[in-house]
């Protein structure tokens, strides 16, 4: 069943964007009145999301937001230019790699990166994202897939990278599961995979953004109850509706904001946890990727997994 887009995209109210200025996905919440589509299950507790928040329903739904999300951000994700965390997994382990750029959008890091005389190879579901890629990079490599279904063989990078929360696009357990399942399996023995996620925890300037969205929570519950516990469905925790604040007139986007705990969780789930490192951006930038405490309160926060090389047991 797909969900006709009018119902995925919500209204916009002007008057609430812009909390947060900083480099983030996240500039402030809009209401998402359509929510999820009527008849939806309802399991019996919040933590039981994949019942409620179902990959057809759901899922489907949020792709569909962010389709027109992400195609009106071309201009931002095309030009804008590598941040120093960037610039140092570069330099750390991207040359003489094939790298893989997971969610690469309009190509500002495959642009980058071949400018710098990498390999990169760009794999985006947005359509309208590598058109604009292609157009501004043509030499770089780009592949139309989701990061959940990867259409490369076994080990075929040594680096795969998903960068500035595209990770955090994901809408369901089930997806981001599938996903850390092929990065581990694309990416060569010896090799590693490094997922940049938007930190839960982050507070923004006076603490807004974290506000902003807990009471934008509180207030989604607050009208499914009021409405009988009938129509639109409050999103899963930690799932926010946000105003668009990389180009102007932009649909708003989702996003799942993570936390440390849940990270280390979805890794463990998928069996992979000895091979994990958590470190937040300094920690990267630095170079000793010490470990970071589950209410951190960085904006971004780096997962590691490393691949043993095939000599090692
Ligand atoms: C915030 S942008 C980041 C773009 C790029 N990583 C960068 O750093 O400039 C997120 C990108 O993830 C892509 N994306 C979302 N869900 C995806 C999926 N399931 N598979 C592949 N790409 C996806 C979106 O289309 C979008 O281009």
């Amino acid at each position: 069943m797909t969900t006709p887009l009018r119902k995925a995209v919500p209204h916009v109210d002007r008057t609430r964007s812009n909390l947060a200025a900083e480099d983030s996905p996240v500039a402030g919440v809009a209401p998402f009145p359509g929510g999820l589509a009527a008849g939806s299950k309802l399991g019996p507790t919040g933590d039981d999301l994949d019942s409620r928040y179902d990959e057809v329903g759901y899922g489907d739904m949020i792709r569909a937001l962010n389709t027109v999300h992400y195609a009106g951000e071309t201009t931002f994700y095309g030009t804008a230019l590598l941040r120093a965390c960037e610039e140092r997994l570069f330099s750390r382990y991207g040359h003489r790699s094939r790298i893989l750029d997971v969610g690469c959008g309009a190509g500002r890091v495959t642009r980058a990166v071949t400018t710098l005389g990498g390999s990169i190879t760009g794999v985006d579901i947005n359509g309208a994202a590598l058109d604009a890629a292609r157009a501004l990079t043509p030499l770089a490599t780009y592949v139309e897939a989701s990061m959940a279904g990867l259409p490369f063989p076994d080990g075929n990078f040594d680096q795969v990278w998903c960068l500035r929360f595209s990770f955090n696009a994901l809408p369901t357990v089930a997806e981001r599961q599938a996903a850390l399942r092929e990065f581990w399996r694309v990416c060569a023995p010896g090799g590693k995979v490094v997922i940049e996620v938007f930190n839960w925890y982050f507070p923004g300037r006076f603490g807004l953004l974290r506000w902003a969205n807990r009471l934008d929570a509180a207030a989604r519950h607050l009208k499914w109850l009021g409405q009988g516990r009938r129509g639109s469905l409050p999103l899963p925790p930690r799932d926010i509706i946000y105003l668009a604040n990389k180009a102007s007139g932009a649909a708003p986007g989702y996003a799942h904001l993570t936390t440390v705990k849940e990270l280390r969780h979805l890794v463990s789930d998928v069996g992979l946890a000895r091979h994990m490192k958590v470190t937040d951006e300094a920690g990267l930038i630095a170079g000793h990727l010490s470990p970071v405490r589950n209410r951190h309160r960085g904006y971004s926060t780096w997962l590691l997994l490393s691949k043993p090389s095939e000599d090692m047991p």
